[in-house]
């Protein structure tokens, strides 16, 4: 399968690190800024002089542009197979306005697609192979598109959220002492361990699991409940879904 990417930006190039090796090629297009040949250099790819030549050349176009330049990026395009749309905040009868003739799926990917490990949100009804390759990106969730908005906050932010979170213990953990770099693996290895965890255990089980009564634990927990760290999780999505909905 080829994949053609119209936008060569931050998503694209995580999209791209990701199927670097599990598809028969990759092309990318840009404004001018000359990302597509940067990205095309990377990933052993190959960029193209016009958006028309992606449509003609891929199986799958991935629509990797801001959502302001849709209607630009559709008149170059012309008639392409099928239509990934990446685009923020812009409904799956929007982008198919756009590509009458194209199958069009709306994907919301987050940044762990770069090493498989993404979550990615999907609407619209992609094929067999579409899903596949979407699989070897990381996890796929159809999802409703009213939904793609509140999903978004979530899982597509939520790895700047989660990249505080450690940051803030580690530099804790340095503060009282460890070497800055050890205090960073040691939070890092945590998370991926507690992830996993997290798969087959409640937030809640794994919480009282560590928080002994009258513990180191739940003195932290106790400290984080009066900082408002709740409250401010809370805070984050809703900002994100404010500026989202504009
Ligand atoms: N970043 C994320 O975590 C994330 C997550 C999920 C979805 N998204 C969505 O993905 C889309 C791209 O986001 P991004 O963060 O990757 O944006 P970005 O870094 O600003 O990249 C946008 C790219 O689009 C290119 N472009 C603009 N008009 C074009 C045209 N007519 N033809 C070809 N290329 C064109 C730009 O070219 P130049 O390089 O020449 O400027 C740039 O390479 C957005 O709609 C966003 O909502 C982003």
């Amino acid at each position: 399968m080829i994949v053609g990417f119209v936008g060569s930006g931050s998503m694209a190039a995580a999209m791209a690190r990701g199927l670097r090796g599990a598809v028969d090629g990759l092309l990318f297009t840009d404004s001018g800024s000359g990302r597509a040949a940067t990205l095309a250099a990377e990933v052993e790819g190959e960029a193209l002089a016009s958006n028309r030549e992606v449509a003609e050349r891929a199986d799958v176009v991935v629509l990797a542009v801001k959502p302001a330049a849709l209607a630009v990026a559709a008149a170059e395009l012309g008639d392409a197979k099928v239509v990934v749309s990446l685009l923020g905040a812009t409904s799956l009868d929007v982008v198919r306005e756009s590509f009458p003739r194209s199958e069009v799926v709306r994907l919301m990917p987050n940044v762990g697609v770069e090493v498989r490990g993404g979550v990615l949100c999907v609407a619209g009804d992609p094929d067999a192979r579409l899903r596949e390759l979407l699989g070897t990106l990381g996890h796929v969730v159809e999802l409703p598109d009213s939904q793609f908005d509140a999903a978004t906050a979530v899982m597509g932010c939520a790895p700047a959220y989660l990249a505080l979170a450690v940051e803030a213990i580690a530099d804790a953990g340095a503060a009282a002492g460890l070497d800055e770099e050890l205090a960073r693996e040691l939070v890092v290895e945590t998370t991926g361990g507690t992830a996993e965890l997290l798969r087959v255990r409640h937030p809640a089980d794994v919480r009282k699991a560590v928080a002994s009564p009258g513990g180191s634990t739940e003195a932290g927990l106790e400290a984080l409940d009066r900082e408002g760290a709740r409250d401010a999780f809370e805070a984050a999505v809703r900002a994100s879904l404010e500026r989202m909905r504009g």
